[in-house]
C-alpha cells in the first residue's frame, strides 16, 4: 500500500479528544470512531469544511451528509418539524445506529444536505463520538470515512489506508462494534419509511411504532401514486472491494481457486480447505449481529491480501440479515 500514513492517528483518550474538538472547530477534518462504522467529521455548520469532507472522499455533492448531534436535544435544533414517531424512535434508540430524515432546520447548510428541504441525523452510541461532539460544541457532519463507493472503515487503519493524510486527525478506538452504518428512517405521509437497511434492524422500530416500516423500490411506485422516497447515496454499486465479489447459495457450484476466498456465513463449506486462500466465517454461532461486525472487517481484510474474487454465502434476511445482504448485493453490483 503506497499511500499508509498513520502519523495523523491518535488514541481516543480524553486529551487527543480535546485536540480534535478544537481541530473540528477551526474547521479541520477529524476522522472518529462510532458504533457503526468510522466516521470523517467536521463543523456541520460550517460548509467549507463539510465542503472539504466531500472533496477527500470523492464524493458527488448530490449525496447529502449526516449531522452527528450528542443529544436528542441537540438534534432537535436541526430540524424543523418533528413528528411524534420520529420522537418515539429517537427516546428508544437514540444513542444508537438510526438516522432519522426530517425536515431540515434553517441552521443546517445547504451543503449538508445537498440542497434538500430533509436532513439527516443521528446521536451516535460511542463515548469519543459523544465527547468529541460536547467537547466541539456544535453538531459533526460526517459520511463514512472511505472513498466513495469502496469498502466502509471498522478500524482507524482501514480510514489510514483508504484517505492517508486527507483528515487532519484520525481518533482510534479499535473495531467498532456494531460494523455496518445505521439504519435510515424518514416518514412519508405519516408512515416509516427505511431509506437504509443498518445497524437496527427494521423489526424492531415495527416493533416500537407497532406498524410496519415501508420498504421504497426503485421504479416500483405504483401507476399515480408518488414515489417513496429515496436515500440519494444508497447506489446500486457501492460498498465494493477491489475483488470481484460473488454472492451464493450455500452448496452452490462454485470455481476453486488459491487466488479466490470463501466467507461463509456460519459453517465452512463442505470443500477442501484448500480449495480456497482463505475460507472466513462470519459468525460461528449464527448470530446476525456478530456477522454484521464482522463483514467489513473480514472484506478489508480479503481486500489486503490481495484475492482476485470473493464468494459470500447468502445470509437470512431477517434483523441485521436485511443490511448485511444490502451490502454485498451493492458489493457485488457491476
Ligand atoms: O452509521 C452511519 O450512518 C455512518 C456513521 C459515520 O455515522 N455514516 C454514514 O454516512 O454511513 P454516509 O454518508 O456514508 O451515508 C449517509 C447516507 C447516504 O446514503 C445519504 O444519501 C443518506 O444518508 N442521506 C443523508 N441525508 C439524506 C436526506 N436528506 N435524505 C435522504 N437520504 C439522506
Ligand atoms: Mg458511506
Amino acid at each position: 500500500m503506497d499511500n499508509l500514513n498513520f502519523e495523523n492517528v491518535f488514541n481516543a483518550d480524553e486529551a487527543n479528544i480535546k485536540k480534535a474538538a478544537e481541530i473540528i472547530r477551526r474547521g479541520g477534518i477529524v476522522s472518529f470512531p462510532t458504533e457503526t462504522v468510522y466516521g470523517l467529521g467536521a463543523d456541520g455548520f460550517n460548509p467549507q469544511s463539510c465542503a472539504r469532507i466531500f472533496e477527500i472522499k470523492e464524493r458527488p455533492r448530490f449525496d447529502p451528509l449526516i449531522l452527528h448531534a450528542c443529544s436528542a436535544e441537540m438534534a432537535m435544533e436541526l430540524f424543523s418539524e418533528v413528528p411524534e414517531k420520529a420522537e418515539i424512535l429517537m427516546e428508544k434508540f437514540w444513542p444508537g445506529p438510526l438516522t432519522l430524515v426530517l425536515p431540515k432546520g434553517q441552521s443546517v447548510p445547504d451543503i449538508v444536505s445537498s440542497g434538500l428541504p430533509t436532513v439527516a441525523v443521528r446521536v451516535p452510541n460511542h463515548p469519543a463520538a459523544l465527547a468529541l461532539i460536547r467537547a466541539a460544541e456544535r453538531p459533526i457532519a460526517a459520511p463514512s470515512a472511505n472513498k466513495f463507493g469502496r469498502l466502509s472503515p471498522t478500524t482507524a487503519i482501514h480510514v489510514a489506508e483508504q484517505l492517508g493524510s486527507g483528515p487532519d486527525m484520525i481518533l482510534d478506538a479499535g473495531r467498532t462494534s456494531v460494523g455496518v452504518e445505521s439504519t435510515i428512517i424518514t416518514f412519508h405521509e405519516g408512515h416509516p419509511v427505511l431509506l437504509r437497511a443498518g445497524g437496527l434492524a427494521a423489526e424492531e422500530i415495527e416493533n416500537a411504532l407497532g406498524e410496519p416500516v415501508l420498504r421504497p423500490k426503485p421504479d416500483a411506485a405504483k401507476p399515480g401514486a408518488e414515489p417513496l422516497p429515496m436515500a440519494p447515496g444508497c447506489l446500486k454499486k457501492h460498498y465494493a472491494p477491489k475483488a470481484e465479489l460473488r454472492i451464493i447459495r450455500r452448496g452452490d457450484n462454485v470455481d476453486c481457486s488459491t487466488e479466490y476466498a470463501y466467507i461463509a456465513f456460519c459453517q465452512k463449506p463442505d470443500l477442501p480447505e484448500e480449495s480456497f486462500r482463505t475460507v472466513r466465517i462470519l459468525s460461528a454461532s449464527g448470530k446476525m449481529s456478530e456477522a454484521a461486525a464482522n463483514l467489513f472487517y473480514i472484506l478489508h481484510e480479503l481486500e489486503n491480501i490481495g484475492v482476485r474474487r470473493i464468494y459470500a454465502e447468502e445470509v437470512p434476511q431477517t434483523g441485521l440479515g436485511l443490511a448485511i445482504m444490502d451490502r454485498l448485493k451493492r458489493g457485488a453490483a457491476k
